[in-house]
C-alpha cells in the first residue's frame, strides 16, 4: 500500500518505519526541515531501541521517504495518517489545533483526479474528533473529492516502540466508511495481530479508556503500597498474589513514584475533561491523579524525615528519564523530584543511561546539579542515594561499593529495584515503596 504519515514524532516516525518494514511504500512528512534533513541522513532524533537501523534499511530499500511537502505526501499516499502532537491546555483539555491545521492542509492538496483517499487519525484525540476532521476536510477540499475518515489509535510504549508496532496486542480501526475500512485492513494484513473494527467514536474512546485503565492500575497498587507500609505487608508479594489472577494480571502493578511521561498525565487529564464536557464526570480518574501526585510528596517526605534538611546535603540521583529504555524526560517524576530537592538546597549528582543530554536540554533543573555517566562516581561522599527511574542496570549495582563510597549509606529506592535483604546484608539503610 502507498502510505503517508504526517508528523514524524514518536508515533509518526516509528509507525511509518514499521509500515515500510512490512513492505508498504511510505512517505513521512514533517514541517521541520532540519528534522527531515537529519532523517534523510539516516539519523534518528530520538533514542528508541532498534529504530535507527530500521530507518536506514528501509530508506536504502526505497520504501521509506522523508519530505517537508504535504502536497507530495497527499499525492503519494492513498492512505494518509495524521500523527501530530495533541498537547494539553492549562484546563486539561486537548489542543487540537495541529490536527485541524493538517486536516486543512490535506484538504487543500486533494483533487478529484487523485482519486479516493483515506485520512486516518493516529494521534491520541478526544472522542468525536473524527467528525471534526471530516467536516474540515469537506469544507476546505475542492468539490468532487472523495475521501473517508478513520481512527486508528496507537498503543506503542516508548522504549519498546518497534516491537509494540510490529507485534501489537491488537489493532483498532474505527470508521463509518466501509471503503476506508477495506484499505485499513489491507495495511494491517502483514501484521500478525487481532484487528478490532469499530465505529469511529468507539475507536477514539478506546485509546483514552485504555491509558486511563493502565494509570488506574498504577495508582491502585501505589495506594495498596501505602497500606502495606502502614501494616507491615510487602507490596511486591501482594502484587504477585493479585497478579496471578488472570482476570487482573501482573503487569502495570509495579509500585513506585507513579506514572509520568508525555502520555498518561496528559491523557488522564484529557479523559477527565472529556467526561465532564459530556456531562458524565469521572471522579474515579480524579482520584487516580491525586494518588499519583501524592506519591511523589510521600517519597520526598521519607527522604526529608531521614536527612532532616536538604541544605548542604549531597544526593546521588539515579534516573532522569520518565521510565527505563528511553531518553525522554517529559513529565518525568525523577525530574520533578530533583527540582524539589534542589529547591530545598540539596546538591545533586545525577546519572541516567540515556537521558543526561535530554535533561540538560530540557533546562528545568536549576541549581547545584552535575551530571555523570559513571554510576559509582555519583556516590562519592553522598549523604543519600535516590533511585527514581526503573532502569534495569541500576538493579545490578555492586552494593558493597555503595556502602564504601557514600558518606552515609542511606538508599531511597523509588522503584523497588533492589532486594531489601541484599541491602541489609550490605549494611545499607534502605527505604523503598510499600515494603
Ligand atoms: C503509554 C502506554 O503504555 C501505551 O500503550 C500508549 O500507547 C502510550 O502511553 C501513549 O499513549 O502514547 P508510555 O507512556 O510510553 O506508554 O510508557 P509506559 O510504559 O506505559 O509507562 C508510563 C509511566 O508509568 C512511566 O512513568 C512508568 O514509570 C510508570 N509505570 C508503569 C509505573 O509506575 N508502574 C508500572 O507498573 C508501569
Amino acid at each position: 500500500m502507498k502510505i503517508t504519515i504526517i508528523g514524524t514524532g514518536y508515533v509518526g516516525l516509528t509507525s511509518g518505519t514499521c509500515f515500510a518494514e512490512v513492505g508498504h511504500e511510505v512517505t513521512c512528512v514533517d514541517n521541520n526541515p532540519e528534522k527531515v534533513a537529519t532523517l534523510l541522513a539516516g539519523q534518528v532524533p530520538i533514542y528508541e531501541p532498534g529504530l535507527e537501523e530500521l530507518v536506514k534499511q528501509n530508506v536504502a530499500a526505497g520504501r521509506l521517504k522523508f519530505t517537508t511537502s504535504t502536497e507530495e505526501g497527499v499525492k503519494n499516499g492513498e492512505v494518509i495518517f495524521i500523527a501530530v502532537p495533541t498537547p494539553p491546555q492549562p484546563d486539561g483539555s486537548v489542543d487540537l489545533s495541529f490536527i485541524e491545521k493538517v486536516a486543512r492542509e490535506i484538504a487543500q492538496c486533494l483533487t478529484p483526479e487523485l482519486g479516493y483517499r483515506v485520512i486516518v487519525d493516529k494521534s491520541t484525540v478526544p472522542v468525536k474528533t473524527g467528525d471534526k476532521v471530516e467536516q474540515t476536510v469537506r469544507r476546505y477540499a475542492p468539490a468532487g473529492v472523495e475521501f473517508g475518515v478513520v481512527s486508528n489509535p496507537e498503543f506503542l510504549r516508548e522504549g519498546c516502540a518497534v516491537d509494540d508496532l510490529l507485534h501489537p496486542d491488537r489493532v483498532v480501526i474505527g470508521s463509518n466508511d466501509d471503503r476506508a475500512l477495506a484499505f485499513m485492513q489491507k495495511i494491517y494484513e502483514p501484521f500478525v495481530a487481532p484487528v478490532l473494527v469499530t465505529d469511529i467514536n468507539s475507536a477514539e474512546l478506546i485509546k483514552h479508556a485504555a491509558n486511563s485503565f493502565l494509570a488506574l492500575k498504577i495508582s491502585y497498587i501505589n495506594a495498596v503500597a501505602n497500606i502495606c507500609e502502614a501494616s507491615g505487608a510487602d507490596v511486591e508479594k501482594v502484587a504477585e498474589g493479585i497478579g496471578m489472577d488472570k482476570r487482573i494480571g501482573r503487569s502495570f502493578l509495579n509500585a513506585g513514584l507513579g506514572y509520568g511521561g508525555s502520555c498518561f498525565p496528559k491523557d488522564i487529564k484529557a479523559f477527565i475533561h472529556i467526561s465532564e464536557s459530556l456531562g458524565q464526570p469521572f471522579g474515579l480518574l480524579k482520584e487516580v491523579e491525586k494518588i499519583n501526585y501524592d506519591q511523589l510528596d510521600r517519597f520526598l517526605n521519607k527522604i526529608r524525615e531521614k536527612l532532616w534538611v536538604f541544605r548542604e546535603k549531597k544526593i546521588a540521583l539515579w534516573g532522569l528519564a520518565f521510565k527505563q529504555n528511553t531518553d525522554d524526560v517529559r513529565e518525568s517524576v525523577a525530574i520533578k523530584l530533583a527540582q524539589k530537592m534542589l529547591g530545598e538546597g540539596a546538591s545533586i549528582r545525577a546519572t541516567d543511561p540515556e537521558a543526561i543530554e535530554t535533561a540538560k536540554k530540557f533546562g528545568e533543573l536549576k541549581g547545584d546539579i552535575t551530571y555523570h555517566t559513571d554510576l559509582y562516581e555519583t556516590l562519592d561522599g553522598a549523604d543519600a542515594l535516590v533511585i527514581a527511574t526503573e532502569w534495569p542496570a541500576f538493579a545490578k549495582i555492586d552494593l558493597t561499593e555503595i556502602k564504601k563510597r557514600m558518606r552515609t549509606p542511606l538508599v531511597f529506592d523509588g522503584r523497588n529495584l533492589l532486594d531489601p535483604k541484599d541491602a541489609k546484608a550490605a549494611e545499607l539503610e534502605y527505604i523503598s515503596i510499600g515494603r
